[in-house]
């Protein structure tokens, strides 16, 4: 089993909870982060809930070749789940280069580094984005990607592509490419969880935000999508539940060889006004909302077979809709100005 394990965006939302479940399940984990987007109260809480307070703590920029190198070397590195890269879409479309260099240059070295030391087990953080509109639901690994709409989904797409062709060249660097949906939630001890900057783009966030009264009101954008409602469905999955889905994933690349695409989702979509019943019954708090403009970008309805990842990983999620809204309030309620505070 690898036994150590790098966390690269450690300090992060998906990466905190990546690295409580490794560290529950056995694994030695080294964290790096660059702080770019997150401050150490994740990294704090990781150190609370797993009673650990020497989880190794880098604070290097994985676009610094040297930095990870050396990092790699004073570490005996089995295994890396790359989490580092930005992640707003809308900021990538106004920004490409910075997102194009930051999530491209810290993957290649990642990768440059796995493959001088002889091979390694990458993990790389994908997202469901690259499906794009399926024709199909639910959408398995063999639906075909669909041109990316924005320079954040094409970093996902390239670095998919880039891990291919890096385990077909390199002996010994073996990697899987997981396709996550709609993380939301946080830790039930409430001790790690999202802390956006600012206006929160993502629905959840907007969501807990309004319901401890720090923004009037959800906007739901548009009511005229071809689904049951009329507004967006996503396959929102609880981040314990997807943090555990890596385990499994470090577990199977350790025991197997070649590149491996998994999709880490429930199955299940939800709509825009299914989240809001949802949180306002999990958490008897009402969220008061208009409907919006559509927002550009935005397709109807997304959801994942995670059959596959339960047949060949041993996975599936197991936290319900109500389980998220109420874990995601928790978290919300102890950081009510998250960065800020
Ligand atoms: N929504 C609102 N109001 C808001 C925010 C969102 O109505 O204030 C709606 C959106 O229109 C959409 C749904 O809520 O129908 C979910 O939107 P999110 O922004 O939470 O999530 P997306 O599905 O748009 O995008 C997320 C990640 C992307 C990732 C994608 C993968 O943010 O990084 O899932 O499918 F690529």
């Amino acid at each position: 089993m690898a036994k150590r394990v790098l966390v690269s965006g450690g300090a992060g939302y998906i990466g905190s909870h990546v690295t409580v479940e490794l560290i529950n399940a056995g694994y030695e984990v080294v964290v790096a982060d660059n702080m770019s987007n997150c401050d150490m109260t994740c990294f704090e809480g990781v150190k609370k809930i797993t009673g650990r307070d020497d989880i190794p703590f880098f604070e290097i920029d994985c676009c610094d070749y040297e930095a990870v190198e050396k990092l790699f070397a004073e570490n005996s590195i089995d295994a890396v789940i790359h989490f580092a890269a930005y992640k707003a879409v809308g900021e990538s479309v106004a920004q490409p280069i910075k997102y194009y260099r930051n999530n491209l240059v810290s993957f290649l070295n990642i990768l440059e580094v796995a493959k001088a030391k002889g091979g390694c087990n990458v993990l790389f953080s994908s997202s469901a984005t690259v499906y794009g509109e399926a024709e199909n639901l639910p959408v398995t690994e063999q639906t075909p990607r669909l041109p990316a709409t924005s320079p954040y989904g094409n970093t996902k797409q390239m670095c998919e592509d880039i891990l291919r062709d890096s385990v077909a060249a390199y002996d010994g660097v073996k990697g899987i490419a997981l396709r996550y949906f709609n993380p939301i939630g946080a830790h039930p001890s409430a001790l790690i969880g999202e802390l956006p900057r600012g206006v929160p783009n993502n629905l959840v966030p907007f969501i807990t935000q309004t319901a401890i009264g720090k923004r009037k009101q959800l906007s739901v954008f548009g009511n005229d999508y071809d689904t049951h409602d009329g507004t967006g469905v996503r396959d929102y999955i609880h981040v314990v539940d997807l943090a555990k889905g890596h385990v499994a994933a470090v577990k199977y690349a350790t025991a197997t060889l070649g590149c491996d695409v998994f999709n880490l989702g429930t199955g299940t979509g939800y709509s825009v006004l299914d989240m809001v019943k949802a949180f306002e019954t999990a958490n008897n708090i009402p969220v008061p909302y208009e409907i919006a403009p559509r927002r550009p970008g935005d397709i109807d309805e997304c959801y994942a077979d995670p059959t596959r990842a339960y047949e060949i990983l041993g996975w599936k999620a197991e936290y319900g809709i109500e389980d998220m809204c109420r874990d995601a309030n928790n978290w919300q309620s102890k950081n009510p100005n998250g960065f800020e505070a």
